[in-house]
């Protein structure tokens, strides 16, 4: 098993060439497809529906889909349609409903991998009684919304004390960072705790895909 997995995420992609540039993600270093869903009103942008996801997996029957939930308020509906549609992970903010973890055990029976997603300027508290609902977090290190930001440093000290919550109480989720990771902040993710790291701008941003994952692995000392 990898130490460290990288998810291009798709925002950052050429949307007109998608079927090109997720198959060259996939072949060259992008462990993970990352699948931002934006409803206008949890940020201020819109993206992909279950329609969209649901392509992608019938072209794509092996990857590995991450969906994250910008929505509000998140839904039964919204994440039994995304489960149908081939996601593998599925993650939403706690913001975003009044019943937690009610919504993570709706993801995990519906065989998804269940993630809470943190903003900048949550807490993580709320996932110390859930843990085990929780196989992954998800450490926004931007505010969420669009690509290309700049990564906020005080969200690595949040990653260091989400990987000292889950040491203390004794499990192993994964920790994925979110936002402005690029070959200069992905070292600095990775000490504070995360070994998933969403890639946009500087993955799929860039014309040759092969070359950023060789760098940003060069970067995590692989
Ligand atoms: C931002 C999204 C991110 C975005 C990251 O709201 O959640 O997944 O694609 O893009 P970069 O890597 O360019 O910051
Ligand atoms: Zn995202």
């Amino acid at each position: 098993e990898k130490r460290f997995l990288i998810a291009g995420s798709i925002l950052s992609a050429d949307l007109l060439n998608l079927e090109k540039d997720v198959a060259d993600a996939l072949a060259n270093g992008s462990d993970v497809i990352h699948f931002d869903v934006m409803d206008y009103h949890f940020v201020p942008n819109l993206t992909f529906g279950p329609g969209f996801l649901k392509a992608m997996r019938a072209r794509f029957p092996q990857a590995v889909f991450d969906v994250h939930l910008m929505v509000d308020p998140v839904t039964d509906k919204i994440i039994e349609d995304y489960a149908q549609a081939g996601a593998d992970m599925i993650s939403f903010h706690p913001e975003t409903t009044f019943h937690v973890e009610r919504m993570l055990t709706l993801i995990q029976n519906l065989g998804c991998k269940a993630g809470l997603a943190l903003n900048p300027g949550t807490a993580p508290q709320c996932l110390r009684y859930l843990w085990d609902k929780l196989d992954f977090v998800l450490v926004m290190t931007v505010n969420p919304g669009f690509g290309g930001q700049k990564l906020i440093p005080s969200c690595l000290q949040k990653v260091a004390d989400v990987k000292r919550m889950a040491t203390e109480a004794n499990v192993k989720p994964l920790i994925e960072v979110d936002g402005g990771v690029d070959v200069r902040t992905i070292k600095a993710c990775a000490d504070a705790g995360a070994n998933l790291f969403v890639v946009g701008s500087a993955f799929f941003g860039k014309p040759d895909r092969k070359e950023a994952a060789t760098s940003l692995r060069g970067a995590l000392g692989e």
